[in-house]
């Protein structure tokens, strides 16, 4: 009896090992991964657009896609937040970085500045508006006086408090250095074109950098060299020609979309420097953004503000899928640290887009 028994164990055993996926959603899927961050591309104007883009239009055949909506950038929408989301697995209010004038050493320039203005305030009386009814939720709005500053009393350390938060006195982790306590051989490439990001990058985390400081021609030029002379494992790759011709032109413009095209032949020589160096089907490319916009501005809640595209292509991802599972910018460190078989950074509040793999 008990010799039965065991048997219908061992055979259950049997298809359930069977069944199981060798490489459960992704993990240790690629040899490569490579993060492509187009900065201003709302994906309000890519998804109306992609009939005149032939390569972006293969990560939507080939590869999964988020559909409008889906991938949200982090409040609010300018870039260092966002970037810092995607390079750190954090969003703003646990990186610190809440805008642009953000440094490792000083944090958050502006807001220190709003909060030291706010405790030199000379009426610092606690004048509190009606209380407002928001569902059934009462909340009480200290009223701004003429400096800016909320009539709430702050406590003396409330200045230093904040700018230990938003500096950390250091930078939040990147995801290659998060790769790197894993693996230390782990071979980094880090092209940008926005100088902000180099706060993410030392000699000591990355093997291969390069500031082409506004010219994405240049970056990709460097990022093909470094692709097919060195062998990073992880590349970041950030391009600013979008936001910056949309701060001229508009976002939507035709000059818009005309830059825009210019960028989906950059990605086209991308996959032809993979393919020729063997890396193009060991490789997961993802492709995101910081922000869309509308008219000449972003960071406004809205939907041209706050939806970005997430593409992804690769071994082992679904092909022409449509993802439906809400993706945040924090998601994508985990998701390339996955692919690459290594846990999320232990500072990372992101997860892993399952969603991509079939199982
Ligand atoms: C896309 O899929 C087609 C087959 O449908 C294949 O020939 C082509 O090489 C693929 N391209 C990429 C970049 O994956
Ligand atoms: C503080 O400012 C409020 C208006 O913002 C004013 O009504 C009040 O009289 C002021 N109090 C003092 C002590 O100046
Ligand atoms: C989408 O494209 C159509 C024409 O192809 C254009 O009229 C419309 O303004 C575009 N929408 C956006 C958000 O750019
Ligand atoms: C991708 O872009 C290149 C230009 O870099 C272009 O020659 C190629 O035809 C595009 N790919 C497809 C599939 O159309
Ligand atoms: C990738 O393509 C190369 C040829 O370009 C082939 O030799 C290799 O087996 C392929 N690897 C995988 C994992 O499909
Ligand atoms: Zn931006």
């Amino acid at each position: 009896m008990s010799y039965l028994f065991l048997f219908f164990a061992f055979v259950r055993l049997l298809i359930q090992t069977r069944g199981r996926p060798t490489v459960p959603y992704g993990f240790r899927s690629a040899k490569h991964v490579l993060v492509i961050g187009i900065d201003g591309l709302g994906a309000v104007y890519l998804n109306n657009a992609t009939h005149l883009l032939p390569n972006f239009s293969l990560f939507y055949k080939n590869g999964s896609a988020a559909l409008t909506g889906i991938a949200r950038s982090e409040m609010i929408a300018v870039s260092a937040p966002n970037w810092a989301a995607a390079i750190t697995g954090m969003s703003p209010s646990q990186s610190g970085i809440i805008d642009n004038s953000w440094t490792p050493s000083e944090g958050s320039k502006e807001r220190n500045e709003e909060m030291r203005k706010c405790s030199m305030c000379s009426n610092n009386s606690l004048e509190i508006t009606p209380s407002e009814s928001i569902g059934d939720v009462t909340v009480t709005v200290p009223s701004l006086n003429i400096n800016g500053c909320a009539t709430v009393t702050y406590e003396p350390s409330a200045p230093t408090e904040l700018h230990r938060i938003s500096s950390l006195a250091t930078t939040p982790e990147p995801m290659w250095v998060s790769a790197r306590k894993q693996n230390p051989l782990l071979k980094v490439a880090v092209v940008y074109s926005w100088a902000w990001i180099r706060h993410f990058v030392s000699s000591q985390t990355v093997d291969w950098s390069h500031n082409c400081k506004g010219n994405d021609k240049e970056c990709i030029e460097k990022l093909i060299e470094f692709i097919s002379e060195g062998s990073p494992q992880l590349s970041f790759l950030h391009l600013d020609s979008i936001d910056s011709t949309a701060h001229l032109h508009g976002f939507g413009s035709q000059q818009y979309y005309t830059v825009l095209k210019k960028v989906d032949s950059y990605i086209g020589q991308l996959l032809e420097a993979l393919q020729e160096s063997n890396k193009l089907n060991t490789t997961l490319i993802m492709i995101t953004s910081d922000h869309g916009g509308y008219r000449k501005y972003h960071g406004h809640f809205n939907e041209e503000n706050i939806f970005i595209p997430a593409l992804f292509l690769g071994p082992g991802v679904r092909r022409g899928a449509s993802l439906t599972n809400f993706i945040s910018l924090i998601d994508f460190g985990p998701t390339a640290l996955n692919a690459l078989g290594l846990k999320p950074g232990v500072h990372m509040r992101g997860h892993v887009i399952k969603e991509i793999y079939a199982h």
